[in-house]
């Protein structure tokens, strides 16, 4: 519409530029052709959403065919205000739908994700022999979660404790924007600068989507916790550290005993297996040097 007033303009100061005014009406009038007003409709997981056609009274509609990816349903007026003959022309759709006897309006319930998608509506009247097309985009979102607050790259100089708060909701949600209170601040990422003068201060992270929003908060005092903490961390590192290397002092010689007895039996076999008398002797001698080899 925009593009109409301007061009409007331009053809005042061009008077015999008339093919500017029909070039101008040509485009608007593709534009409303084709953007034809796409209404956004938010829905909520499980929950209901209505498509408002918002057909007069006086419109003598006969029939209205919705589709979307695939068929949804046949609506059929009633005769003096009877209940409109509604049917369901996708399986998806069984026992979801429900049609206004009043203005055709539709309403889809327990929604899914995946009923996200263009409808159309086309409509039928008694008057006229063209099909007025409508078009909806449905987007279904869950109903938002608390969002959780995480630290991370802390450094603290002078008891002043320099955090990166990052805040996030659970799911992979569409749509979903962030922002801070008190400081008012957007997206998902907030930093703060820690001081023992506002240590009482509290930091409220809001997760939005277009159809919910919930909010999850952390105090000053909760910040910076973990480096009060790192002298205890690093105290229990060093510990683990002993119990490892205690524990190589025990075993490594074990080990190398081990390996050192069956190197030295294993000569023993080898004398043996050369005698080719009695390798069952052989063998009961194994049995008694055996002893004698790993003592
Ligand atoms: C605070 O920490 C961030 C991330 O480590 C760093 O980029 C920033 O320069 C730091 N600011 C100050 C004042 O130390
Ligand atoms: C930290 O304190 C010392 C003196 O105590 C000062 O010289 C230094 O500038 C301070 N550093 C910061 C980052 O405030
Ligand atoms: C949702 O996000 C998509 C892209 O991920 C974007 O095209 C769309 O405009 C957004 N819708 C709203 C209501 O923010
Ligand atoms: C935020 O959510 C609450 C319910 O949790 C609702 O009452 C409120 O209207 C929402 N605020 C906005 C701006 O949507």
């Amino acid at each position: 519409m925009l593009c109409c007033v301007q061009k409007f303009t331009v053809k005042k100061m061009a008077h015999h530029h008339l093919w500017i005014l029909l070039f101008c009406l040509q485009t608007c009038l593709e534009a409303s052709g084709s953007n034809t007003d796409i209404f956004t409709v938010n829905g909520i997981l499980g929950e209901s959403a209505t498509f408002p056609l918002n057909i007069q009274p006086s419109q003598k509609v006969t029939s209205i065919s919705w589709h979307s990816k695939t068929s949804v349903a046949f609506v059929i007026p009633g005769n003096l205000g009877a209940e409109p003959t509604v049917t369901i022309t996708h399986q998806n759709y069984h026992e979801r739908i429900s049609v206004s006897g009043q203005n055709y309006n539709l309403e889809l319930r327990n929604l899914r994700i995946e009923d996200s998608g263009i409808y159309n509506a086309d409509i039928n009247v008694e008057t006229s022999k063209t099909t007025t097309t409508r078009s909806y985009n449905l987007q279904v979102y869950r109903r938002l979660g608390k969002p959780k607050i995480t630290q991370s790259f802390m450094t603290s100089v002078n008891s002043t404790c320099n955090v990166t708060l990052t805040c996030s909701v659970d799911k992979e949600e569409k749509n979903v924007t962030y922002s801070w209170s008190p400081r008012g601040e957007e997206g998902n990422v907030l930093q703060i600068f820690r001081t023992p003068d506002n240590q009482e201060e509290t930091y409220t992270c809001t997760a939005w989507n277009p159809v919910s929003n919930n909010s999850d908060s952390i105090s000053a005092q909760q910040l910076c916790a973990d480096i009060t903490m790192s002298p205890h961390t690093r105290r229990t590192g060093l510990m683990s550290g002993l119990a490892v290397l205690s524990l190589l002092i025990i075993i490594l010689p074990s080990v190398v005993l081990f390996l050192l007895c069956k190197r030295r039996e294993g000569s023993f076999l080898k004398k043996f297996s050369k005698n080719p008398g009695a390798p069952h002797q052989g063998g009961a001698s194994e049995h008694n040097l055996l002893p004698n080899a790993i003592l």
